[in-house]
C-alpha cells in the first residue's frame, strides 16, 4: 500500500489561530477521513515496526489512540492508553506537563506493563514535546523499554523531538 509518491503533508490541514491566537493547528481529520490515506498512514507505521519485537503500543490521549490502536492490532501487540488525568480506574501514576497551548496531566495504569517490556509510544504530533516526554517518563518509571517514540508529524521549530533525543529517546515522525 505504500508508494514513493505518497506525501502525508499534503493530507494534513493547517488551521491558523486555533485553539489560541498564534498557533497553527495541524489537523489530521483531513487525513483520517480519506480511507486510502488513513490506511496508508497506518501501513507506514506497521512497515516500520513489523520485524521488531513489540510487546505493546502505548497511545497518547486522544489522537494517539486513533493511530495506536490499529497499529497494535496489525503488530499483534497489546494497546495501552496514556490518558488525561482522572479517566483511569485502579492504581495509576501520573505526570504533569505543558504543551504548545496549555497545561495538562497524563496517567497510566500500573497493572499491565512489566519491567523490560518493549513498547512503541505513539501520538499524532510532537510540538514542544511536553506530552510525549510526560508519557515517556511514565514508561520509564515502569521500567519499560521505549523502542521508539513515533508520530505522524513533528514540528521541529518547537523543539520537542530534540528534547526527546536529548533525553535518550529514539524519535521518528513521517513528516514536518
Ligand atoms: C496534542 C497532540 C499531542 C500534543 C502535542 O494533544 O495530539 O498529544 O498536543 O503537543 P506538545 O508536543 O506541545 O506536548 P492535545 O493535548 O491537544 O489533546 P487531544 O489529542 O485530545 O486533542
Ligand atoms: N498539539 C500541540 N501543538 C499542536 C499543533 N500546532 N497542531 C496540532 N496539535 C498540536
Amino acid at each position: 500500500m505504500t508508494d514513493s509518491t505518497f506525501n502525508l503533508t499534503h493530507h494534513i490541514r493547517s488551521i491558523p489561530d486555533w485553539p489560541k491566537k498564534g498557533v497553527i493547528f495541524r489537523d489530521i481529520s483531513s487525513l483520517l477521513e480519506d480511507r486510502l490515506v488513513f490506511r496508508k498512514t497506518i501501513d507506514l507505521f506497521v512497515h516500520r515496526y513489523f520485524t521488531t519485537r513489540i510487546d505493546a503500543v502505548v497511545g497518547i490521549d486522544a489522537r494517539g489512540f486513533i493511530i495506536g490502536a490499529p497499529l497494535a492490532y496489525e503488530l499483534n501487540a497489546g494497546f495501552i492508553p496514556v490518558r488525561k488525568k482522572g479517566k483511569l480506574p485502579g492504581t495509576t501514576i501520573s505526570e504533569s506537563y505543558s504543551l504548545e497551548y496549555g497545561e495538562a496531566e497524563v496517567e497510566i495504569q500500573t497493572d499491565w506493563l512489566k519491567r523490560g517490556d518493549r513498547v512503541i509510544l505513539i501520538d499524532d504530533l510532537i510540538a514542544t514535546g511536553g506530552t510525549m516526554l510526560a508519557a515517556a517518563s511514565l514508561l520509564q518509571q515502569l521500567g519499560v523499554e521505549i523502542v521508539e517514540a513515533a508520530a505522524i508529524i513533528d514540528l521541529p521549530d518547537l523543539g520537542g523531538s530534540r528534547k526527546l533525543k536529548e533525553a535518550g529517546i529514539t524519535v521518528h515522525a513521517f513528516c514536518e
